[in-house]
């Protein structure tokens, strides 16, 4: 029998995204991908707590989910759930807590528990790259909010869901940051978190809280979560590992109402997530939580200033932004009229990469004029030559000046 050719292509299932290009190592100037700051990665600290914690409770790795269960490992839930009471004013108990494989496995199981194609979700106008795209690829539409120096509008919010409302819409849920918004860094003040909880019992339409980078405020006081003040089940909350300690460990967690955890459980299809990297995370910040954090904002914030002052010095009045209370990255304004899309291959030919704003936009010409600057992972001297080379680019390609 003749043989017959085999094209993956052909078999490929239909809206993939794009595949992905091969690894090539870091560009030189690296301001994108949420990437931590190698230096504050506390080495000793982890081969302290392995040494502690494979001692202690190793012989569990025998079997899948150690004796925890597959909610994940019973010490990294108990610090889960005393953090969120302590920083973010959420009382539960551990049985509300599922770890995950980093807060994008959350998301996806948040998503694949509630959202067919052709539902309807909303977002901040400016919203995480990776759940606009996971939207997009389950064929949702996303109705975005716009945003001032508070967060998300609220009176646009209420005239978004009585419009919809009015067409017979009721959306899956609101999708918000409320912590250090990505991108826009802003904060959510406890009165918007409030009547953000109003609507949603209105209009019957559960909040999905990503509080991400609320570990990651510099100064000051700290907003509690909007899940702070939820007694009805409302809000669907998840937090990370990724921003507190280092994004390849790979954890995060959601909390929510059994109802909707025992679905995410049953769609989780792991097998359990990594126990390893849950016991030594367990045990390291049981003892080191408070001056690992303290470390890791006070490097945050010198680095912040480092990138102000290299953009004030290299863009002058050509670029806008609020500096943001804390976290990782910055959202940046340009002059009218530049498409920051057009910038990205020009400037990765001088070796540097950064994130046009249209990405970040659940209606992407509208952010056509912005970029994102992550800052963690970069040197405070790469960030500043970093800087000034861009500088260079948008000037020679776009005419900021
Ligand atoms: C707002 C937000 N949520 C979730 C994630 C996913 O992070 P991870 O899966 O590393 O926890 C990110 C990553 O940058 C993010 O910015």
């Amino acid at each position: 029998m003749a043989k017959k050719s085999l094209e993956y292509s052909n078999l490929f299932a239909k809206g993939l995204p794009p595949a992905s290009g091969r690894w090539k190592g870091h560009p030189p100037f690296n301001f994108i991908g949420g990437h931590a700051d190698p230096d504050l990665q506390p080495i000793e600290g982890f081969v302290e707590s392995s040494a502690r914690v494979f001692r202690k409770d190793g012989r569990g790795l025998a079997t899948y989910n150690m004796d925890s269960g597959p909610q994940g490992y019973l010490p990294l839930r108990e610090f889960v759930a005393e953090k969120l009471a302590r920083h973010r004013g959420i009382q539960v108990s551990t049985d509300e807590v599922l770890i995950t494989s980093g807060s994008g496995q959350g998301i996806s199981l948040i998503n694949d528990v509630l959202l067919e194609s052709g539902d309807t979700v909303i977002t901040e106008l400016y919203s995480f790259a990776g759940v606009l795209s996971n939207l997009r690829r389950r064929q949702v539409n996303i109705v975005g909010i716009d945003t001032d120096s508070g967060g998300m509008r609220m009176d646009l919010l209420a005239s978004a869901l009585e419009d919809l409302n009015q067409r017979g819409i009721t959306p899956k849920y609101i999708y918000t940051i409320p912590t250090l918004q990505n991108p826009t860094g802003t904060v959510m003040s406890m009165e918007r978190r409030r009547e953000m909880l109003r609507l949603s019992r209105e209009y019957g339409v559960p909040i999905f809280e990503d509080e991400c980078y609320a570990d990651l405020i510099f100064e000051g006081e700290w907003e509690h979560a909007i899940r702070s003040l939820d007694d009805a089940n409302h809000v669907l909350h998840i937090g990370s590992f990724s921003k507190s300690l280092a994004p390849a460990i790979r954890l995060g967690y959601a909390v929510a109402p059994w109802e909707v955890l025992s679905q995410m459980l049953a769609c989780k299809g792991d097998g359990g997530t990594g126990a390893m990297e849950q016991m030594i995370v367990g045990d390291y910040f049981h003892n080191h939580y408070e001056d690992h954090m303290e470390v890791l904002r006070s490097g945050l914030q010198r680095k912040l200033s480092v990138l102000i002052a290299a953009l004030r010095e290299h863009f002058g009045p050509s670029v806008h932004f609020d500096p943001p209370r804390g976290g990782m990255f910055l959202w940046i304004r340009l002059p009218e009229g530049v498409d920051s899309r057009k910038l990205v291959e020009p400037a990765a030919r001088e070796g540097i990469v950064f994130n046009p704003g249209p990405d970040w936009c659940a209606e992407p010409d509208k952010a056509a004029n912005y970029m994102r600057l992550c800052y963690a992972f970069p040197s405070e001297e790469t960030i500043r030559q970093g800087v000034e080379k861009l500088a260079k680019v948008f000037h020679q390609e776009a005419g900021v000046s």
